[in-house]
């Protein structure tokens, strides 16, 4: 499985290409947004591991694979090729064994069940597994559940970015009535809800606080704010 994404080319030091900036926290807490943007001003990888979770349980539906099915899934996730590219305008494309499924992959069907195939240990090795080469030479900032706990747990800067329930549930519905969906925000709630208690319950790397991250909570942060705040962390690993 492959996937890469850069946002624009960095300068070129003799060793490590730049920290590993690893940021983790619940859905919708603003870390896709505000870690494009670190990237993008630092000139750093950025890696969305969340999408790769979701390209594989598209295809697993797609395929009809049951996804509670701990012998199919992990082969699956061997035989699939996911690649992130990334756009000018920030966005990331996903291709999936060629296919371009950005838009797919971000529908409540796909929120209601990828957090049970994550729970799977074949899938999530083959998945740190990739992310890990990915980052190996550093200068990359990547989000997800289990990014300072498991995937980087030696990254220089780790963030555990948080809002409050009731904001994370009005920026996901805000976001489906953007896409033109009929959203109400009591299903959005529940799906939160659910999708929270199994990342955070789950035996095999729980989403959690990784040791010595710094918890930024953005309930009352706009983006821009909550980037800064990032980059103040990272400011005092950049300055010795
Ligand atoms: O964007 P949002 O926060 O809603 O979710 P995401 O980052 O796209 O991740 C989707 C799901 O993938 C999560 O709810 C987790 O179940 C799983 N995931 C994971 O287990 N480990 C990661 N490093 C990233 C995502
Ligand atoms: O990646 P994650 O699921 O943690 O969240 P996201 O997709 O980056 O953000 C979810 C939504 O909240 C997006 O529409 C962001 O524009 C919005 N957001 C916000 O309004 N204020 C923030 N401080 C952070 C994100």
């Amino acid at each position: 499985m492959k996937s890469l994404s850069r946002i624009s080319k960095p300068s070129s030091p003799p060793c490590k290409r730049g920290l590993t900036i690893a940021i983790d926290g619940p859905a919708a807490s603003g870390k896709s947004t505000s870690a494009k943007l670190v990237a993008k001003k630092l000139g750093y990888l950025y890696l969305d591991t969340g999408t790769m979770y979701r390209a594989l349980t598209w295809k697993a539906l797609r395929n009809k694979v049951n996804i509670k099915d701990g012998k199919r899934l992990p082969q699956l996730a061997k035989e699939t090729k996911i690649t992130l590219k990334s756009q000018s305008n920030l966005e990331t494309k996903i291709y999936l064994d060629g296919k371009e499924v950005t838009s797919l992959i971000r529908s409540p069907l796909i929120d209601k069940n990828v957090s049970l195939i994550s729970t799977i240990k074949g899938i999530r090795e083959a998945m740190v597994e990739e992310q890990k080469k990915i980052g190996k030479e550093g200068g990359i900032v990547a989000e997800g559940r289990d990014i300072g706990t498991v995937v980087f747990p030696k990254a220089e800067v780790k963030i555990f970015l948080t809002a409050s329930f009731k904001e994370r549930v009005r920026r996901r519905w805000k976001e489906e009535i953007n896409k033109g969906l009929s959203s109400e925000k009591k299903r959005v709630a529940i799906g939160l809800l659910t999708r929270d208690r199994i990342d955070s319950q789950r035996k095999i790397a729980p989403l959690k606080k990784a040791r010595g991250a710094v918890v930024i909570d953005n309930t009352c942060l706009n983006i821009p704010q909550t980037v800064d705040r990032i980059l103040e962390v990272v400011k005092t690993k950049l300055t010795p």
